[in-house]
């Protein structure tokens, strides 16, 4: 099947030939193949809405397929020694910085976003979490317990958990390709990787990627397909040791489900509905600033955003006024366009969903200070939507308690540290949060009370591979990146030796 590739006078040659051959295949112990049934699916470009590419659909029993081989690799895998692990985790970092420019334009073609945000956070954090667990096989380490029975020496040592299924979400595709796997990998796993239907290509060219570099046939499965059909029989499959997932709170429940049948170990990181609380002797600028960075970057797709805004009353107004204008200020574009800031959202039926969001709080009796239309000068068919802020709402409103995943903010006033703790935990969600005050006893006592997993104070989307993230309540639990997230992958064994 031939298509048309989007904005070709634009790409690099190697997204071209990348581009040009098609469907995209399985990659199972080693070989790139189609799917048993011989099904695909297709990806859309969501700035036209057009036809992208033609990808292989792996179904209940490709993935059958692929647990035997990935078992069966990883017998060879364990022998491989922690220096030579490291050596691969190191060539594969190398081999996707000089690929660089065809990742962050797949991202583009695939996901929406700007050329200018793969090039500058996408890649490049992707690049710097695979040197950090490059740095890990070698100090992965047991020790010796104090036990206090006479002439027995006990010790533990730190194992691979065996075959990790790595089900992600299409927000970051490449990005969190590297969450997964680089500690899967450096811990010795094998893994199997489930990107999502929305935005399968990255993966793809990552998995060839780690063909290049010499990882050993079947130590990275590639298995694109949908969730319900893919997704699913991975997460039921008894051959699998560990689900690490990204994604909806909704299908995080599905998969602890799935999960029991073999009680595989299960990582969520899940949806979020983030405060960001601003003081009145906050620098108010540099925080409105960052409160529309939060939530307008990446088309606010993204689970930290920090979608619900609390301003104490007396600079409301001003910190509105400031978020208001960076709003307007954003251009909405084609991802390719270097003018863009932001590009459109990545699917029709996600289009839909925000689209409805906005419409319900409007009808509910939100006020739209800004945004709530479609942007001008766009293509037709894409899925552009623009900066949207609500005020006046009742924390009981469907688009302040729910995940919308789009560049809507929800601002507020509140008056006291109480208040503003109380109203901010009043919510099923407890991914992140951000604080703005000069006042430091303030700033600690409130990062105390935030029910989050992640806080962050005169600051916010801080992210760094040495640093764990993850979620309280119903954002999930298990945490990615940090030595926090190595441990997920391994079990710990204790050694007793009778003297
Ligand atoms: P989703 O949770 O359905 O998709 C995430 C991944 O899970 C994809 O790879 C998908 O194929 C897979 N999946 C879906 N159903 C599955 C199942 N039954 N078993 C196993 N795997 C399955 O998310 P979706 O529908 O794309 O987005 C819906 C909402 O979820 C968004 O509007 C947003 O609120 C939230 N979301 C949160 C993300 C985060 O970063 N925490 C990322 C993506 C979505
Ligand atoms: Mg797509």
């Amino acid at each position: 099947m031939t298509l048309t590739i989007p904005y070709e006078a634009q790409l690099h040659a190697g997204t071209i030939a990348f581009l040009s051959s098609q469907p995209k295949q399985l990659l199972i112990g080693g070989r790139w193949t189609a799917s048993v049934s011989g099904k695909t699916f297709t990806t859309y470009e969501p700035s036209t809405g057009q036809p992208l590419a033609e990808v292989c659909e792996a179904q209940a029993e490709d993935v059958d397929v692929a647990v035997i081989a990935a078992r069966a690799a990883f017998d060879q895998w364990r022998k491989v020694t922690p220096y030579q692990r490291e050596r691969l985790l190191q060539k594969l970092a190398d081999l996707i910085e000089q690929h660089a420019q065809e990742f962050a334009e797949i991202e583009t073609l695939d996901n929406g976003k700007p050329l200018s945000a793969g090039l500058a956070i996408d890649v490049p954090s992707t690049v710097e979490m695979f040197r950090y667990y490059a740095g890990w096989p070698t100090k992965i380490e047991g020790d010796v317990k104090s036990v206090s029975i006479p002439n027995r020496l006990n010790y533990t040592l730190r194992e691979p958990l065996g075959v990790v299924g790595a089900i992600i979400p299409w927000n970051f595709p490449l990005s969190m390709i590297s969450w997964k796997l680089a500690p899967a990998l450096a811990a010795g796993n094998c893994v199997i990787l489930k990107p999502a239907e929305q935005t399968p290509l990255s993966a793809v060219l990552f998995c060839e990627l780690t063909c290049q570099a010499g990882f050993p046939d079947g130590v990275i499965t590639l298995l694109n397909g949908r969730g319900e059909i893919t997704g699913a029989a991975l997460a039921a499959h008894s051959g699998v040791d560990k689900i690490a997932f990204t994604g909806s709170t909704e299908v995080g429940r599905l998969i602890m489900k799935a999960a029991a049948g073999n009680l595989k170990r299960v990582s969520l990181e899940l949806g979020g509905k983030s405060p960001h609380i601003i003081f009145d002797d906050a620098d108010v600028e540099t925080a409105a600033s960052y409160a529309a960075g939060s939530i307008f970057g990446n088309a606010g797709q993204s689970c930290n955003a920090g979608s619900r805004l609390f301003v104490q009353r007396k600079v409301y107004d001003r910190v509105v006024e400031s978020v208001t204008n960076h709003a307007k200020k954003i251009r909405v574009g084609v991802g390719m366009d270097a003018a863009t800031d932001m590009g459109p959202l990545t699917s029709l039926e996600h289009y839909q969903r925000v689209t409805h969001y906005i419409e319900l709080g409007r009808d509910g009796g939100a006020t739209v200070r800004t945004g709530a239309q479609r942007p001008d000068g766009v293509p037709e068919s894409g899925y552009f939507v623009t900066p949207t802020i609500f005020e006046n709402t009742s924390d009981d409103m469907a688009v302040v308690r729910e995940e919308i995943f789009g560049p809507v903010l929800i601002a507020t006033p509140f008056d006291t540290v109480e208040e503003v703790a109380q109203r901010a935990n009043n919510t099923l969600y407890g991914l992140a949060a951000g604080v703005w005050t000069r006042d430091i006893s303030r700033a600690h006592k409130l990062a105390g009370l935030l029910q989050s997993g992640t806080v962050w104070v005169n600051c916010y989307s801080q992210f760094d591979p040495a640093s764990p993230f993850g979620g309280y309540k119903q954002s999930g639990f298990g945490r990615d990146m940090g030595h926090e997230a190595l441990d997920l992958y391994m079990n710990i064994k204790s050694v007793w030796v009778g003297l």
